[in-house]
């Protein structure tokens, strides 16, 4: 076989606890960009071009073994049931895949922002003959990682982790990062000469290194940016990854022809999709699943998921989209208008204070003012249907289900509690009375009582 063809397969590291973050959640489900830290990685294994991976999760981890099925690589998911290190789990992963041939790259779940470009650069090493590859970087503050030991002349010696190193070694700054590529059959030699003789008692994978080394074979260092290697034990790490990583999303998509005019102050998911000419105003949250079509307008103060915004639409300031929104080409969403599980059809216009919840509007209606569209009883849901060309006054309830014909009238201030046919004027209001004279004669006679009365203290 052509040694350029050897599939890659990762095996991802996501047993940890994780204590650090003090959450009922395990540590790789806390979220960034609105993904799952486990998420993030085995996405860029899967953009790396992974032919297979397998997550190793913990007992009663059954929320992250749902995220092996949406990674866009077949993964298996095996269960570390005894914490015994990373060299134990990457045991367990390697043996839950039937044929890892190639380049296996161990990857820790916790560590989200590592690039499909770089597990590529880890797989080729292995391709031209390395048999292990190191990620590793300068860390700014190398307390509690392992340190990469190399000789005099730079070649890669072993890693040492923080708890077992002298002082001297303490004082080095290239880190391991834990991404570690090999060549399989190399790891399948390793693995099981790897003990538990160190401070912690644990299997360590990164003893591999020196076991590497001292059968003669070659072992190389590959350097990243600290950034891309945040390992994340806590929230303010949780933190800081966010916003490494909406950095790297606006920044996306102003390259790819959106105009964000304060970029610090716009929050995307990682499946965000911003059309060409696109216009985002300050102030505006992406929530997972939304897609805005070629020039529309997002005006500040707008939070969207779930929804599609249409070509050359425009919504807010302050509006609010919830998942099964679907604005056509032109529509129009005012401000303080929230719009939930509805399609509203072409150059319709929703402008001021409104509620829609599971509804379709026609092309180019207009819904005044005001506007709630009454879908739940306590119980259920129910649907409205308002055709095209129809005009709801303001401040009208629309009782569901129910439906409008095309073209019709809602006058303002009605409840609507029956279909109205097209081209109706409906009116569900108490009607007006106006007694003439009567306000004159009232303060008349107020004021007439107020001057026999003595006035008071
Ligand atoms: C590890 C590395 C260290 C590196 C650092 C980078 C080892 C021995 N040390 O240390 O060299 O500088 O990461 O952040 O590899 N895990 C399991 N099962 C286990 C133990 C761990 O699945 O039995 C998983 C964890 O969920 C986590 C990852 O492996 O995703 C790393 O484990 P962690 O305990 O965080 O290792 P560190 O002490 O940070
Ligand atoms: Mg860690």
């Amino acid at each position: 076989m052509d040694h350029i063809m050897l599939p890659i397969t990762c095996i991802v590291l996501a047993a940890g606890k994780g204590t650090r973050m003090r959450s009922g959640l395990p540590k790789v489900m806390h979220r960034i960009a609105g993904r799952p830290l486990v998420g993030h990685v085995l996405a860029s294994v899967a953009a790396a071009g992974a032919t297979q991976a397998a997550l190793v999760v913990g007992p009663e981890m059954d929320d992250v073994a749902v995220e092996a099925g949406l990674a866009g690589v077949p993964c298996r998911v095996a269960v570390q049931c005894d914490r015994l290190g990373t060299a134990h789990a990457a045991s367990i992963g390697l043996s839950a895949l039937s044929d890892g041939q190639g380049t296996v790259i161990v990857l820790f779940g916790d560590t989200p922002l590592v690039r499909a470009k770089t597990i590529n650069e880890l797989a080729m090493s292995i391709r031209e003959g390395a048999k292990l590859v190191v990620l590793g970087f300068e860390a700014i503050d190398p307390a509690g990682y392992g340190r990469i030991l190399q000789g005099s002349d730079g070649r890669v010696l072993a890693i040492r982790e923080d708890k077992d190193a002298s002082p001297e070694e303490k004082q080095i700054s290239l880190c391991n990062s834990g991404v570690m590529a090999f060549d399989s059959d190399a790891l399948r030699t390793l693995l099981p000469q790897i003990g538990t003789n160190n401070a912690k008692g644990e299997y360590y994978l990164t003893d591999a290194v020196g076991l590497a080394v001292s059968l003669g074979w070659s072992v190389e260092a590959k350097i990243c940016a600290e950034e891309e290697v945040l390992g994340i034990n806590n929230r303010v790490e949780l933190s800081r990854a966010e916003a490494i990583l909406q950095a790297r999303l606006r920044e996306a998509a102003m390259i790819a022809g959106a105009t964000l005019v304060a970029p610090e102050t716009v929050f995307f998911s990682t499946d965000t999709k911003l059309g060409q000419d696109v216009l985002v105003e300050p102030h505006v949250v992406f929530g997972p699943g939304v897609t805005v079509r070629d020039r529309a307008v997002i005006h500040s103060f707008s939070h969207i998921e779930g929804a599609v915004v249409g070509e050359g639409a425009a919504i807010g300031p302050f509006a609010r989209l919830r998942p099964g929104t679907d604005l056509g080409e032109k529509a129009r969403v005012g401000n303080f208008v929230e719009i939930k599980n509805s399609r509203v059809a072409q150059g319709a216009k929703i402008n001021h204070l409104t509620y829609v919840g599971d509804t379709r509007i026609g092309a180019g209606s207009n819904i005044g003012a005001g506007t709630i569209t009454c879908n739940y009883d306590g119980f259920d849901k129910f649907t409205t249907e308002i055709g095209a060309g129809v005009f709801i006054g303001s401040n009208s309830a629309l009782v569901a289900p129910v439906s409008i014909g095309d073209g019709a009238y809602v006058g303002t201030g009605s409840v609507i509690t029956e279909d109205v046919p097209a081209n109706a004027l409906a009116l569900g209001r108490g009607r007006q009375v106006s007694k003439l004279g009567w306000a004159t004669a009232f303060r008349d006679k107020k004021k007439s009582a107020k001057t026999a009365k003595p006035a008071a203290k």
